[in-house]
């Protein structure tokens, strides 16, 4: 690794470190990783995000998981929680996921035909 890498490296973690002490503009992305979740495919859809976020070098968001929400056939589920409140995706595949990463976590768009409403 070249010593431009390390700095640029070095350099990301700097900032991302000051947005979490901030804790402003922190997005965050939660995958619903229960048994069911990982059953209809969490982790593909986990991992497409975490691929996603990383090949576009965002840093202002922060992924993690959680359980069962207790809507089996929903799942995958994703929530973004942002500036403009909180979304809940439901039935996710990996290709949707990178579509919220794209359009929802970088271009502020809620897709409308992936939320799910509970009733
Ligand atoms: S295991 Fe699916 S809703 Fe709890």
């Amino acid at each position: 690794m070249k010593l431009e890498e390390l700095r640029e490296i070095k350099e990301r973690a700097k900032r991302e470190m000051e947005l979490r002490q901030k804790g402003k503009g922190i997005k965050r992305v939660v995958v619903g990783m229960g048994t069911c979740g990982i059953g209809a495919g969490a982790r593909e859809v986990m991992a497409a995000i975490l691929d996603e976020i990383s090949k576009r070098g965002i840093v202002d968001v922060e992924v993690t998981q959680t359980g069962c929400a207790g809507y089996c056939e929903h799942e995958p589920m994703v929530t973004v929680i942002d500036e403009g409140g909180r979304v809940i995706y439901g039935k996710v595949t990996p290709d949707d996921a990178r579509e919220i990463v794209e359009k929802h976590l970088l271009g502020g768009t809620v897709l409308g035909h992936l939320v799910f409403e509970p009733s």
